[in-house]
This record gives structure tokens, sequence and C-alpha cells, in this order.
């Protein structure tokens, strides 16, 4: 099968190779890849920035891939060929509290991912595609969808009138946007283009922050928040503006650490998070079980996802490229 093959850190080291296609061991689905998704996460493997002692070399890279099951292997019972299904990123996650060991089995490193021809995902992993999305559309949810998701409903129990602050206007915070919207929150978006503000407000964000122009947003969301902050914040920034995100939440309430766009190390003031009584949570995605449970929220409330762009599979680089320069919502890569 035609796969890209990340040979060594850094894009240049990104070939269209040809590999065995796999064969699908007792459990397993053999996938014929529709399409896949960029997340951040697939740009830093690339980068060698993302947790780069895990990374095989050949790695077949990203995870979020949406397809059709073209054979099965023995014992297969909750999927057929025929049936188009998700990855899921935290492959053996499947409910509950998270093990400790559920890095090695993601997809897109360390194991093969999506952009290739075919791949084999585990019945128990897999998660049936929604029937109103194409594959471009369902390949947007592994991660982005999910992560906002999980963070927004199995953390954050967000209520109707409560309020949300999202960062940015890449992949989880358009989604967050959406979802945050849908459950009747009002949400505040923040951005460094005065066109994107706009842009989200018409998916269902009540203010938007440039944070160029405003580099103390938080001081703004206290002004939105009649001086109180938010109820959930979802900090994709990370890095040390750890410390506006505290300022920018509630007394007593909660900051979904999601992502290390600015930096993967913190210095915290602890004395504000001490008296605002903060609860600080990460975020590693979430367990397949909640996947299901989100799907059907997308559905009830007709939520599509917003895609910047798609790449055919030849121009696997050039979407690597518009996601490191910032994307609006998602960037697909379409292998068929
Ligand atoms: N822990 C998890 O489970 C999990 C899951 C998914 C993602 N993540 C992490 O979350 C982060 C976002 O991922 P993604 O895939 O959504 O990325 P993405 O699609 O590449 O989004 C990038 C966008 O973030 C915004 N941004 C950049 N710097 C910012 C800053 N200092 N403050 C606020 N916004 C900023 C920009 O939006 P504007 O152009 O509007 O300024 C940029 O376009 C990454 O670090 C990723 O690894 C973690």
């Amino acid at each position: 099968m035609k796969a890209w093959l990340l040979k060594d850190f850094g894009l240049d080291n990104l070939e269209l190779g040809e590999v065995p296609t796999p064969q699908p061991k007792s459990g397993e689905l053999l996938v014929k890849v529709g399409a896949v998704s960029l997340n951040f996460r697939d740009k830093a493997i690339v980068d060698g920035i993302y947790e780069p002692h895990r990374v095989p070399k050949p790695l077949i890279p990203v995870s979020d891939a949406a397809g059709t099951v073209v054979s099965v292997g023995d014992g297969v019972t909750r999927f057929k060929i025929g049936d188009r299904v998700n990855s899921h990123l935290y492959s053996r996650w499947l409910d509950g509290a998270p093990g400790p060991h559920e890095p090695d089995y993601c997809f897109g490193s360390p194991l093969p991912g999506g952009l290739a021809e075919y791949m084999i995902i585990h019945e128990d992993s897999a998660v049936r595609a929604p029937d109103n999305m194409s594959d471009e559309e369902a390949a947007t949810l592994p991660i982005a969808a999910l992560t906002a998701w999980y963070s927004l409903v199995d953390f954050g129990q967000i209520e109707p009138g409560q309020t949300v602050l999202v960062q940015g206007t890449g992949g989880v915070s358009i989604f967050a946007v959406q979802i945050a919207a849908a459950l009747g929150a009002k949400v505040i978006a923040t951005s460094s283009s005065d066109d994107n503000l706009k842009t989200v407000k018409n998916l269902g964000a009540v203010a938007g922050i440039n944070y160029r122009t405003t580099p103390n947003w938080e001081d703004e969301v206290l002004k939105l928040t009649d001086g109180k902050g938010v109820d959930l914040l979802l900090d994709v920034a990370g890095g040390s503006s750890i410390n506006q995100s505290v300022a920018a939440t509630k007394a007593a309430g909660r900051i979904a650490q999601i992502g290390f766009l600015t930096g993967q190390t913190a210095q915290v003031n602890l004395m504000p998070l001490i008296f605002r009584q903060t609860t600080i949570r990460g975020i590693a995605v979430a367990p397949r079980s909640s996947f299901d449970r989100m799907n059907v929220f997308l559905d009830t409330h007709k939520i599509r996802p917003v895609i910047d762009q798609v790449y055919p599979f030849e121009k696997a680089r050039e979407a690597y490229e518009h996601l490191a320069k910032g994307a609006f919502g998602k960037v697909v890569i379409t292998i068929a």
C-alpha cells in the first residue's frame, strides 16, 4: 500500500513510499482509510517535540482517521465488512478512568497511523463513524472534537447559562465553541485575528478578545463576567499563560489543561491559585465511551465540523505546512 513514512524528525523526512498492506489479526479490522485530519500533535511528532522517545522510525503518522472496514480478523463481532469507522486515539482506554500506560497505545505514534491507504484498528477501539458525515468530516472527530467534548461535559459538567473561555480558533477550540454553545453556555473566545473572532461569533461565541492586541486578556474576561471570571476555561495555549488562565477563571472554577502551544513548561503563581481554589485538570482526550456519547450529541444538535481546507493524499506535506501557519478549524487530507 502507499503510505507516508516519517523516516526521521523534520517535515523533509516525511516521504511517500510503499509498505506491505497489514493483515488483521484476531479482533482487528483492516480499514481502507478515506480521510485523516491533522492535529497539533501530528505536527509536534514530526517536529520531534512530542514524546520523541516513543516515536518509532519509520512511522506512518497521523492518528485521526475515518474509513471503511474491508476485512476482519477472527472473532470480530462489533463491526462487519462495509461498516464506516473512526479511529480512537487512546486505543485501549475504553471507559472509566485511564490506566497508566495509555500513551503506549496511541495511533500515529507509537502505533502506525492513518496517513496510508489502509490501517489496522482493534474492534474494541473503533467507533462507528456518523452516518451523516463524510469521511473528511468524520476524520476531524477523534482528537479535536472529543477533547472539547470531554473537557466541557465529562470534566467541566457545563450547565446552561455558565460561562466558558476558549482560546484561539484551531481544531479543539472551534469544536469547543460549537459544543459549549449547544450546551447553552455563554462562550468567550480569544484569537490573534479579528476576522476569526467575527466568524467564531457566528458559530455561537457571545464575545471575542484579540489576545495579540489585548495581551492582558484576562482583565477583559473579568469585565465580561462581572469581575468573577468564567466557570470553565479550556487552556490550549499552555506555558506560563496558565497564570492568566487562573486569573480569568472564577473562584473554585475549573481549568482544562489541554495544550502546550506556547510551551510545555510553566511557572505557576501558587498564591492566586490557592486563593481562587482553582481546579486545574490535565486532559488527555477521552475514553471511547465518551466518543460514543459525543456522536449522539453532535447528531442531535446538528453540529458539523468546520474544515479550513482538504488536501489530496499527495499533498500531505502542504497540509502540515497549513497547520503550522494556523488553521480555522481543521485541516484534512483525503486518501481515496
Ligand atoms: N491534551 C489533549 O488531549 C489534547 C487534545 C488536542 C489538542 N491538544 C493540544 O492543544 C493545543 C491545540 O491543539 P489544536 O490541534 O487545536 O491546534 P491547532 O488546530 O493547530 O490550533 C492552533 C490555534 O491556536 C491558537 N493559538 C496559538 N497560540 C495561542 C495563544 N498563545 N493563545 C491562544 N490561542 C493561541 C491560534 O488561533 P488564532 O489563529 O485564532 O489566534 C492557532 O491558530 C495543542 O498544544 C495540542 O497539542 C491536546
